[in-house]
């Protein structure tokens, strides 16, 4: 009889204490969640009243395993013509949200000692559930400008056998970076050459500010390679806990078939049969597009607040979607910031750092190693322009900016 081996749950690489400073005087970049105050009470009350008005059982009954009907339906519309890609009703698995979409896929089709590939950097809560809850060996793949660099992937093909390659393919996090078409078709080559699955985490594909992106993974859910999760928690609202997986029809019973559907019943009921009626109203489109224009607005904002108190001491594009910007700190200003702090900790200057000095200055960030799966990226971090209206993001910068400035 052959037994598992065990796999220890692996020592966080980072201090989870320096990610959400939420004092009111302070502002806090780290934050990667909508701005409280453009949260839709009023469209959710409406659609709610609405809702239990119709009057039938099913609203606070077990849901239909796959997720209600009538939703999935409606769901599957608005995706159509979001992505410019038919979706089909019977692909979509409900979810209470992509971080319970990408736990489920990792319950349903890996073991604990598996191979996974990251993106380098990637999103530090999904590297936590692969990496602490799932304890799946995650193995970092390069990227740049556009998204994993395919070479690197084929490398690393070459001394790993993946289960699944988890990518943020649009508008990154943390990178807000997107992934090229050609890229996407390279990839899509090499899930079905070494029969691995690409979990396509998509959640901020349709939060575009202008020009739509290439289409997404989803789009490819019938090739049996691609698990796309996409959420109501950037579009929508966080609170909601209301996500979905595309894929085949019948990976899509699969997930319909496991354990915790079969006792629970389709993961959320209530809330879909909401979000069901802003669908159908038209409701979410309205918001989502309300959305688009006030974040372009701050992102435009935080781009030149970045250009007037940062300057030439970090680099960073300008996200044409998605929630961030990436900071990469330039040579000179490590070096001289090292300088400068070579009393204290001798060469150890790093974005870490960086936010003690920031959290004295009522500021805050994502620090880069938080995004790595193996610590790296200590020259990089990460600044949500979503959370904070414009005021906050100008004095947030000013202040950052000041903080730059007692590293030289
Ligand atoms: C890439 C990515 N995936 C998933 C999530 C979380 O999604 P949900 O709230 O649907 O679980 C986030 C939130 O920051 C995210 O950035």
């Amino acid at each position: 009889m052959t037994t598992n081996p065990v796999h220890p749950r692996p020592t966080p690489m980072y201090d989870r204490s320096t990610q959400v400073d939420r004092s009111a005087d302070s502002i806090n970049f780290g934050i990667g969640q909508p701005d409280f105050a453009l949260l839709p009470h009023a469209l959710m009350s409406e659609v709610a009243a609405e809702r239990f008005a119709e009057g039938d059982t099913e609203l606070l009954n077990y849901g239909f395993p796959q997720g209600d009907g009538r939703f999935r339906w409606a769901l599957a519309e608005f995706l159509s013509r979001g992505y410019g890609a038919p979706v089909q009703p019977q692909q979509l698995m409900i979810t209470a949200g992509a971080s319970q979409a990408l736990n489920l896929v990792c319950t349903l089709f890996t073991r604990p000692g598996d191979t996974v590939f990251v993106e380098e950097p990637s999103y530090f809560l999904a590297l936590r559930i692969l990496q602490e809850d799932h304890r799946l060996n995650a193995v970092p793949i390069p990227t740049d400008e556009h998204g994993l660099v395919l070479p690197a992937v084929e490398d690393a093909l070459t001394r790993h056998r993946p289960v699944l390659l988890y990518t943020i393919p649009t508008y990154q996090n943390p990178t807000g970076r997107t992934l090229s078409h050609s890229r996407r078709q390279q990839l899509l080559a090499l899930a079905e050459q070494h029969d691995f699955q690409i979990v396509a985490d998509e959640v901020y594909h349709l939060l575009d500010f202008g020009s739509p992106p290439p289409a997404p993974f989803a789009a490819y859910a019938d090739s049996g390679r691609v698990l796309s999760l996409g959420s109501f928690s950037k579009i929508l609202a966080p609170g909601l806990r209301l996500g979905w997986v595309q894929t085949s029809e019948q990976q899509a019973r699969q997930f319909a078939d496991s354990g915790l559907v079969d006792s629970g019943g389709g993961l959320n009921q209530f809330t879909s049969n909401l979000v069901r009626v802003a669908l159908e109203g038209g409701g979410q489109q309205d918001y989502l597009d309300s959305l688009r224009r006030a974040y372009k607005k701050r992102v435009e904002a935080m781009d030149a607040a970045l250009h007037k108190h940062i300057g030439d001491r970090a680099a960073w594009t300008v996200p044409t979607g998605g929630f961030f910007f990436w900071l990469t700190c330039a040579d000179d200003f490590l070096a001289a910031a090292n300088r400068s702090t070579a009393a204290a900790t001798p060469g150890q200057f790093n974005t870490t750092a960086l936010l003690d000095a920031a959290a004295d200055a009522k500021v805050g960030f994502l620090p880069g190693p938080r995004c790595s799966s193996v610590g790296a990226l200590n020259h990089c971090l990460r600044l949500c322009f979503a959370h904070y209206p414009i005021p906050e993001i100008h004095e947030g910068i000013r202040r950052l900016g000041r903080v730059f400035d007692t590293f030289q």
